[in-house]
C-alpha cells in the first residue's frame, strides 16, 4: 500500500544550497482547537512540584495514577525526549481520558503545539484520510524563530496620501499609498506606507508633528504623543509631549516567533484565483471552503526552508502533540501512515485515546487489542484510566454543575451521583442543563431538586435503558 511520508522532503539532511525564492515566513497563530466545552473545568493535571496528583487540583478528581503518568509525559515532551513516541490513554467510557488529554494541553502551555482530532474526522468526503492526518501532524509541530525586524520611530514631517482613481468607478478615488517622512535627532527618512496601514493612522488621528512608532513588518503603528517642539508656553492642550527620539529613524529589534509547520504551509500556499471556475466555482469554494491547496511540493519547499533556518541556528523545532481521540475508528491505511510518520526524524508525540478492549479494526476482520494493530501498540506507552467510585462521581458532577452554573440541592447532587454509578458519568453530566432549564420553569429561583431530576430522567433516558426498551419493543 502506498502511503505518504508526512515529512517527505525531510527536515534533516536536505540540500540547502538551492534558492527558495518564493517562500516567505510570516507569523500565524495556530488556532488551538477548542472542542472542550465539556471539559472547560479542566485547567491542568493538578500535580504537586514532586509530580503527585492533588485531589481537586486543576479541576480534576481522582484518577491519580493516570495524571501522574501524564505529568511525566509532559515533562518528557518539554525536554523534547518524546518525539516519535506515542501514548495511549485506555479505559472504559467516561473515565476522563479526553479530560486528561485536555489537561496535558494546558500543562504544555502556548509554545508547544497541541492539536486534537477525533479519529472519525478523517473520513471526510473531500479530503483524503492521510491528508487529514498529515495536516494534523504539521499542526502539531512548531518552530521557534528569532527574527530581526526593522521599526521606525520619529516625528512626522510629511503625511501625504497619494490617490488613484478606483477601478471601475470613474468618480471614486482610493488611496494608493501614503508618503511619510519621519525625523529623529539622528536624521530623517522618507517611507511609503500602504493604504491599509494608513487606516490605523486615521483611527488614532495621527498627524504631522506627532511622534510615532511604526513596525511595518507586523503592520503596527502607535502614536506616542506630540513632538516637544510644538509645545508653547501658554499651551492649553491636554496633549502629551514627547521628545524627539534619539539615534536614527530606523532601528532593529529581535523578535521571537512561534509558528506551526501547517501555518507556514498555509501562509505560503498560492492564493487561488477567485475567478477560477466562474460563479459556480466561486460559490462552491465558499460553501466547501476546504483546504486542498497545500500540495506535497509546497510542504517539501517549506521543509527545506525550515531546515535551512534550523541548520543556521535561526530556528528551533518544537515537536508538540497530536491527540487522536477514539483511535479505534482508524483503519489500517491510517495506522500504516501513522507508523511511518512516527519513524520520521521529526514527528510530534501522538497521544491516542480509546475505550475499546478487544476490538475489530475498521474495514477489516482482524480483532486487535484496543483496536490498534500490534506493531503500533508495541511502541506505545499505555496509561490506563479506571472507573470512578460514587464519591468521585459526585465530586465531578459538582464541579461540572458549577461550570455550567447549575445550582443543586444537596440531595439532588447525591441523586445525580447515584445515576452516574448506575448508568454513566456522561449521562448524569448531560442531565445538568435540562435540569436547570426545567427547574427554572417549575420552581424559578430555587436549586434543582430530586423531583426535577426524576422528571428530566423520564424525558431523557440513558443508553442502556434505551437499548432495553428497543429490545422489548422488538420482541413485543
Ligand atoms: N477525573 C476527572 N475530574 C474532573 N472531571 C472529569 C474527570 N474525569 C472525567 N471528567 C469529566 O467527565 C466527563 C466525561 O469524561 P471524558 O469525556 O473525559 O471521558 P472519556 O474517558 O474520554 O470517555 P469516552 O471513552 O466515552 O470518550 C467530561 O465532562 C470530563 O471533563
Ligand atoms: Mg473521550
Amino acid at each position: 500500500m502506498e502511503v505518504d511520508d508526512p515529512m517527505e522532503g525531510g527536515l534533516t539532511n536536505v540540500d540547502t544550497s538551492k534558492p527558495y525564492a518564493d517562500v516567505h515566513i510570516s507569523e500565524f497563530k495556530d488556532n488551538r482547537q477548542v472542542r472542550i466545552a465539556a471539559h472547560s473545568h479542566v485547567v491542568g493535571l493538578g500535580l504537586s512540584p514532586e509530580g503527585e496528583a492533588i485531589d481537586r487540583q486543576g479541576g480534576l478528581i481522582g484518577q491519580s495514577a493516570a495524571r501522574e503518568a501524564c505529568g511525566i509525559i509532559v515533562e518528557l515532551i518539554k525536554q523534547k525526549k518524546m518525539s516519535g513516541k506515542a501514548v495511549l490513554l485506555a479505559g472504559p467510557p467516561g473515565t476522563g481520558k479526553t479530560a486528561i488529554a485536555m489537561a496535558i494541553a494546558q500543562e504544555l502551555g502556548d509554545k508547544v503545539p497541541f492539536y486534537p482530532i477525533v479519529a472519525s474526522e478523517v473520513y471526510s468526503s473531500e479530503v483524503k484520510k492521510t491528508e487529514m492526518l498529515m495536516e494534523g501532524m504539521r499542526k502539531a509541530i512548531s518552530i521557534c524563530m528569532k527574527d530581526t525586524i526593522t521599526y521606525y520611530e520619529g516625528e512626522i514631517t510629511e503625511l501625504t496620501p497619494i490617490e488613484d482613481v478606483a477601478a471601475g468607478n470613474a468618480y471614486g478615488k482610493v488611496t494608493k499609498h501614503v508618503n511619510l517622512t519621519l525625523r529623529s535627532a539622528g536624521g530623517w527618512k522618507k517611507l511609503q506606507i500602504d493604504a491599509e496601514l494608513y487606516d490605523s493612522f486615521m483611527k488614532q488621528n495621527i498627524e504631522v508633528g506627532d511622534i510615532v512608532f511604526l513596525d511595518t513588518t507586523n503592520g503596527l503603528v502607535k502614536r506616542k504623543g506630540r513632538s516637544d517642539v510644538y509645545r508653547t508656553d501658554h499651551d492649553l492642550e491636554q496633549d502629551q509631549y514627547v521628545p524627539l527620539p534619539t539615534g536614527s529613524v530606523d532601528k532593529t529589534m529581535e523578535e521571537v516567533k512561534y509558528v506551526t509547520l501547517h501555518a507556514l504551509d498555509q501562509a505560503n500556499a498560492e492564493p487561488r484565483a477567485a475567478r477560477e471556475g466562474g460563479l459556480s466555482g466561486f460559490l462552491q469554494r465558499a460553501l466547501k471552503s476546504k483546504k486542498t491547496e497545500i500540495t506535497e511540493r509546497l510542504r517539501n519547499e517549506v521543509n527545506k526552508v525550515v531546515n535551512s533556518y534550523i541548520e543556521t541556528g535561526k530556528a528551533v523545532l518544537f515537536p508538540g502533540v497530536l491527540f487522536i481521540d477514539e483511535v479505534h475508528m482508524l483503519d489500517m491505511e491510517c495506522f500504516t501512515f501513522l507508523h511511518r510518520a512516527l519513524e520520521s526524524p521529526v514527528s510530534p508525540v501522538i497521544v491516542f485515546a480509546t475505550n475499546r478492549g478487544l476490538s475489530k479494526m475498521r474495514n477489516s476482520d482482524e480483532v486487535v487489542p484496543l483496536g490498534i494493530p500490534s506493531d503500533i501498540i508495541d511502541r506505545v506507552l499505555i496509561v490506563p484510566t479506571r472507573p470512578y467510585n460514587k464519591n468521585e462521581i459526585k465530586d465531578i458532577v459538582e464541579i461540572r454543575a458549577k461550570a455550567e452554573a447549575v445550582e443543586l440541592e444537596p440531595e439532588a447532587l447525591d441523586k445525580l451521583a447515584e445515576i452516574g454509578m448506575a448508568s454513566s458519568l456522561r449521562y448524569t453530566i448531560q442531565l445538568l442543563t435540562p435540569c436547570k432549564l426545567l427547574g427554572a420553569t417549575t420552581k424559578p429561583g430555587s436549586p434543582v431538586s430530586i423531583q426535577t431530576i426524576q422528571d428530566v430522567q423520564e424525558l431523557f433516558i440513558d443508553a442502556r435503558t434505551s437499548a432495553d426498551l428497543l429490545k422489548e419493543q422488538a420482541s413485543a
